[in-house]
């Protein structure tokens, strides 16, 4: 939700601010600007609705440069996407301020400035915060201390940069439910909201802490934590590499990702198992000594990362016989819950900034549960931080809005707590062997060749994506631990290619979706190889008798074979505990080649973003 770069170099900054822009665009693209205090000390702002690019072709007619800058690519909260809406936003043509988050208390501090004779020209919320710090700065004429005073004011969330012409050697930042990291260079300091906007400059992080506050100048950075005392941030060196960001020879972030899988799989796997078993270390000591007594599990997530939830409890209950509960964050936050004794509770998230996420961590904390574990994939985020224990997904950098790689490693990292716990709950001696364990673990190490062997079915599933570009609407199928894959599908489809889609247990079809079904109305099932396939294809032959057109994703032991109405395209055998992991990556390709067909813009689909940050 918004991206945020800053940059103060002595060199000119506005290319770095940017590409900073371009590679945070997954955050949102409705609009773009960049502000920054040019040599007379002048500051000068470019904008423009629309993607980055539009911005850029600003800048080309009206070149500016500055070696202190601000920047920002939007996703529309307060007001629609416009050139007067986009950031950054002015005070008195002195000072430019850029802001990700919502300032809940807004139309009150709109009102009193407005008495105090300032003038908006914008309908966003981050408007009266540029204005409210130049007020602020009037009387104090020090940056820091206006923006100190400013967010003491301040109810909602916010990261924040702000810059004054009158002081060219100071960038000032802070953040508060919206993440911000600091890029450490040679004599030179860069903000953003993600890392990811700065490799080109720097691979030194500082990741800001909820309610600090940061003063950066050329060769020093100072920050002041929520209390207003000086602390001292860790330095992080990044570890991924500058080509996670980039698209290489693919056509698409998302198509990168989902080729990735073998060996983001293999990645999140490693150092994490031994022979026969899970390396008891792998969740880290406090769940060597926390996991034996968890009675409870609960699963609060969002989007994609709730279905890797929905598949979690099928196992937890399964393999670990411990109860699971799995519910939406924006849900979950707001209910009076009732939280059983030794009850552990997992957030899953691929940011790792997910507000509502967060916000369920945050109010669970306070009702009582045992711990709580984070199951991420950006080290240092605000779930990572506030977590008592995280294990981390090692999917690298996910670009692409629709999470594909992310998803499928959480599930590989779930599978991992399961047995974790199974073993912490079954086994009176922690080290006895367990020959299902064991196989699952054999089955675990073959994930990846099995992943590389379903990505070759690519072109097979290009040409049958030739039969949905018409289509308006489609139905995912699943039962059991593959109703969750047969909702990821439909979330899949729907949110890149903008085909109405909906999943159901298959079980439930004629408890009234079945109504839907005619010719136009397309039917994926995934059917791998378990106790509930024979049940399955009764449930497609439901389908087919209704003249409706099926398409179907099977272990070839289910013997489902293509015929009349009905394709079929056959995955590797795996384990069935597995499946939903395999069963995950043909229904990411068919909606990829379906967007591709109809012309979307898959890796920035219309009204979403990739990391969101606001309620
Ligand atoms: C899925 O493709 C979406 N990007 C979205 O549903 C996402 O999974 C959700 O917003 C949660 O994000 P998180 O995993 O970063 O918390």
């Amino acid at each position: 939700m918004c991206g945020i770069v800053g940059a103060l170099a002595e060199r000119n900054v506005t290319a770095i601010l940017l590409e900073g822009l371009k590679r945070l665009e997954y955050r949102g693209y409705d609009s773009a600007g960049l502000a920054v205090v040019n040599k007379d000390q002048q500051l000068q702002r470019r904008r423009a609705q629309g993607k980055v690019a539009e911005v850029e072709k600003r800048l080309e007619a009206e070149p500016m440069k500055g070696h202190l800058g601000v920047a920002h690519t939007r996703w529309a909260t307060h007001g629609v996407p416009s050139e007067a809406n986009a950031h950054p936003h002015l005070s008195s043509d002195e000072l430019a301020l850029v802001h990700n988050g919502i300032i809940e208390n807004y139309l009150e501090l709109k009102s009193r400035l407005t008495k105090a004779g300032y003038r908006f020209t914008s309908d966003t919320d981050t408007e009266v915060v540029a204005h409210l710090v130049h007020q602020l700065y009037q009387e104090k004429q020090d940056l820091t201390v206006a923006v100190e005073a400013a967010i003491q004011q301040l109810e909602g969330a916010y990261a924040l940069a702000v810059i004054h012409q009158d002081q060219p050697q100071k960038l000032v930042c802070a953040r508060k439910g919206s993440p911000l990291v600091i890029g450490v260079g040679m004599g030179e300091y860069f903000c953003a909201s993600d890392p990811l906007a700065l490799l080109q400059v720097t691979d030194r992080f500082i990741y800001l802490e909820e309610g600090d506050l940061a003063t950066l100048t050329l060769d020093q950075h100072a920050i002041l934590d929520r209390q207003g005392q000086a602390v001292e941030r860790e330095i992080c060196q990044w570890q991924h590499g500058n080509q996670a960001a980039e698209k290489g020879s693919y056509k698409h972030f998302m198509l990168k990702e989902i080729h990735e899988q073998p060996a983001v799989l293999a990645a999140t796997l490693e150092g994490r198992l031994s022979d026969r078993r899970v390396l008891p270390q792998a969740l880290g000591a406090k769940a060597m000594e926390l996991l034996p007594r968890v009675k409870q599990v609960q699963i609060v997530a969002c989007g994609t990362s709730y279905h890797a939830g929905m598949v979690a409890r099928y196992w937890i209950e399964k393999l670990a016989g411990i109860p699971c509960q799995v519910e939406v964050a924006s849900e979950y936050r707001y209910r009076e819950v009732v939280v059983a004794e030794n009850a552990l509770f997992v957030t899953l998230s691929q940011s790792g900034e997910t507000a509502d996420t967060l916000a369920a961590l945050r109010f669970a904390k306070e009702a009582g549960y045992l711990a709580s574990l984070t199951i991420c994939n950006v080290p240092g985020s605000s779930l990572v931080r506030e977590s008592d224990m995280s294990l981390m997904t090692q999917a690298g950098p996910e670009i692409g809005v629709a999470s594909t790689k992310a998803f499928t490693t959480q599930l590989t990292a779930l599978l991992l707590l399961t047995l974790a716990l199974r073993r912490a709950a079954q086994a009176s001696n922690q080290d006895a062997d367990d020959p299902l364990e064991a196989e699952l673990v054999e089955a675990l190490r073959a994930l990846p060749r099995l992943a590389e062997e379903t990505l070759q079915l690519d072109a097979e599933i290009e040409k049958l994506s030739e039969d949905f570009a018409e289509k308006h609407h489609a139905l995912f199928l699943g039962r059991g631990s593959h109703f969750p894959i047969a909702l990821e599908g439909a979330l899949k489809l729907k949110e890149i290619s903008y085909i109405h889609a909906e999943a159901y247990p298959a079980g439930e079809l004629k408890h009234g979706p079945l109504a839907l079904v005619d010719k136009e109305m397309p039917v994926i099932a995934v059917a791998p190889r378990d106790d509930l396939v024979d049940k399955l294809k009764s449930n497609l032959q439901e389908v087919r008798a209704r003249g409706g057109e099926l398409f179907v994703f099977a272990d070839p032991v289910t013997l489902l074979e293509p015929e009349e109405g009905m394709q079929v395209l056959h995955l590797p055998e795996v384990h069935e505990v597995l499946a939903p992991i395999l069963y995950t990556l043909p229904l990411q390709l068919l909606s990829y080649h379906v967007a591709v067909l109809k012309g979307t813009d898959v890796d920035q689909p219309r009204n979403l973003a990739k990391s969101v940050t606001v309620e």
